[in-house]
């Protein structure tokens, strides 16, 4: 192995051009291939920038060509040499123009033969690439990801910064409140049987620096969340999170719409029409059965409960009966594009939405074809066709159930169908907010309300009332930014008056010493004079996603944990020594 002594880099490989013809520079990498064409070698010299071929001649320099001879993949290398035009042009190449022809030629360091080719759109399987997350990075695509994330982190920093916004960090070892996710938790040795938690937000903390009255906050914050992996869920996970103080929603609202359109302006060159569209949840679920809503296309659900609910088709006039609805889609010209087998298999889609079955209709031009159509009168018939604005060539498709599963299933079989027709497009960028979210949802399993959002969001001035009296239909002041159907981010307006606050806790069934165990020094806070304050976090993560085109969040982590929350590079979590759980106390049950 060599050394880098007497040299230094000049240039980064794919930086190099036409331009640069005639000097001598000095590059360093890794080796992409190579090849051996008789009297001449030509090394492939990657680093972070790109690729630029590295020439090798015997009748030139014996001693860098022979040298040359002995190069293998990954061995990473610097050349010293001249950059010439090339004989033999590749267009496909971002410096396929020129080459080096090396004088100087010292292997650095040596590499085995790596598990896998390190390429672009590589198939390997991710279990091998996580394994070697080292050499799974230096592939260009991933690489790509990560630098677009430190864009948007700068940018996220810059803009925050720029309106007034101080960053300011919060513990990461801290007081167990859980409310929603489960804590990851930390054992305390200096007191023994007490635990820290590793924070799923800095939630409280920065509703309490405005209460200390530094005004506007914001942090990119790791947050940890012992919770079920989905292709944009990890258990660890990075938000940019922010708190304002003496803020209304539309103020929240307004900062945050400058910096989305700052961040798609700089890092896809889009401008974005402000003010974004607001949708409030009611009308998002009704329309697209998701408080996530995709609107780049159109498949909305239509209510047909009012003309079904007398029918003769138990399913539907059942569900109607007992306080569910059924709802359609109506997919234009659907007739051809799907067979029998094929609606048989959406049905069987959306039962894994729970619902019991997908009831549909073809409609011709005079007969039409349909599941359910025989337990209906003609005029019900056309009276469904007609709410559904169902015309000849058209599929309808049904569900009837409860509400929730109604929209659950309608609104999974609205993106199918989008996907399997291919309707979605790719490039289109859909911002929009989804605004005036239920305060509270009821857990049937836990027999009581959890918060929606998280129980320190702000009650809409118009619903005060409603809380002793139907707290289910208390509007939240809370929001979520939705990104082409991906929640990007979320946030709410706060309560900021202790009695208020109890008062949440209480409907959400906590006990008195339960609310001052956990939530004390919040209380005791709000005792000294908050300020209206209110905020939101956005996952990171997330955007990075949508920024990049991802549709896995591992592609965008450096090192992302898998399914089973283990980390394979590492193989975190592990057992630990036998000493270190005695010092904290621990003994582990079998
Ligand atoms: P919330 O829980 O909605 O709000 O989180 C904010 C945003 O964080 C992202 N996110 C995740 N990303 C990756 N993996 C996860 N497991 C994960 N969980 C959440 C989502 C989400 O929109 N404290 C509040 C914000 C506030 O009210 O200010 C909060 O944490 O993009
Ligand atoms: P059945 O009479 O059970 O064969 O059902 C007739 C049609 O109604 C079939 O296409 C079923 O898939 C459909 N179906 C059954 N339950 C539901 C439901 N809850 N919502 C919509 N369609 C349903």
């Amino acid at each position: 192995m060599e050394t880098l002594q007497g040299i230094k880099r000049t240039h980064k490989c794919g930086k190099l051009s036409e331009t640069n013809i005639g000097e001598i520079v000095t590059v360093m990498g890794w080796t992409q291939n190579y090849r051996q064409l008789g009297a001449l070698t030509f090394i492939d010299l990657r680093d972070i920038s790109g690729i630029v071929q590295l020439s090798f001649s015997e009748e030139l320099n014996a001693e860098a060509f022979k040298k040359a001879q002995t190069v293998r993949n990954e061995y990473v290398l610097a050349a010293v040499g001249k950059v010439v035009k090339r004989s033999s042009i590749n267009p496909n190449m971002k410096t396929g123009q020129i080459e080096i022809q090396v004088d100087e030629l010292r292997i650095l360091n040596t590499a085995e033969t790596p598990p896998f080719a390190i390429e672009e759109n590589s198939k390997v399987k991710d279990e091998i690439r996580l394994k070697h997350r080292y050499l799974d990075l230096r592939r260009p695509d991933i690489q790509k990801n990560l630098i677009i994330r430190h864009r948007i982190s700068q940018i996220a920093r810059n803009f925050y910064s720029d309106n007034g916004f101080l960053e300011i960090e919060t513990p990461v070892l801290m007081k167990s409140t859980p409310e929603g996710a489960r804590d990851y938790l930390v054992p305390s040795r200096v007191h023994p049987g007490k635990f820290y938690a590793l924070p799923q937000s800095p939630q409280l903390y920065k509703q309490l620096l405005m209460v200390s009255g530094m005004d506007r906050y914001f942090q990119i914050a790791k947050c940890f969340r012992d919770e079920d992996l989905r292709a944009d869920r990890q258990p660890e996970f990075t938000q940019i999170d922010l708190e304002m103080s003496f803020v209304d929603t539309d103020d929240v609202i307004d900062v945050n719409e400058k910096f989305l359109a700052k961040l798609f302006k700089e890092i896809l060159g889009r401008d974005i029409c402000l003010p974004l569209k607001r949708i409030p949840y009611k009308e998002a679920m009704e329309r697209y059965g998701s408080d996530k809503p995709d609107t780049r296309f159109g498949l909305e659900l239509c209510d047909i409960s009012e003309t079904v609910k007398n029918c003769g088709f138990k399913v539907f006039s059942g569900a109607v009966s007992e306080g569910g609805s059924v709802r359609g889609i109506n997919v234009k010209g659907g007739a051809d594009k799907f067979s029998r087998k094929e609606i048989d298999a959406l049905g069987e889609f959306v039962k894994t939405y729970r619902a019991k079955g997908l009831a549909w209709l073809i409609v011709g031009k005079d007969e039409h074809r349909s599941s359910f159509a025989k337990f209906l009168t003609e005029d019900e018939v056309n009276a469904v066709i007609s709410v559904m604005s169902g015309e000849a060539g058209d599929l309808l498709l049904f569900v009837a159930d409860k509400n929730p599963i109604v929209f659950d299933s309608l609104g999974a079989l609205r993106l199918e169908i989008a996907k399997r027709l291919d309707i979605i497009k790719k490039d289109d960028y859909d911002l929009l907010w989804v605004t005036e979210f239920p305060l509270l949802e009821y857990d049937e399993e836990e027999g009581r309300y959890k918060a929606m959002h998280h129980p320190f969001t702000a009650l809409m001035d118009e619903d005060v009332h409603l809380l002793d009296t139907d707290p289910g239909k208390v509007r939240a002041k809370a929001y979520d930014i939705v990104i082409n159907g991906c929640e990007a981010g979320g946030g709410s307006i706060r309560i900021y008056n202790g009695e208020l606050q109890q008062k949440m806790f209480k409907t959400l069934g906590f006990t008195e010493e339960e609310i001052w165990d956990r939530f004390g020094f919040l209380l005791e806070g709000f005792k000294y004079g908050t300020p209206p304050h209110g905020g939101m976090a956005y996952g990171l993560d997330r955007l990075v996603m949508l920024l990049t085109g991802c549709d896995n969040i591992k592609d965008v982590i450096a090192f992302p944990k898998v399914q089973n929350a283990s980390e394979l590079m590492s193989n975190a979590p592990s057992f630990v020594d036998k000493k270190q759980l005695d010092e904290l106390g621990i003994n582990i049950s079998k």
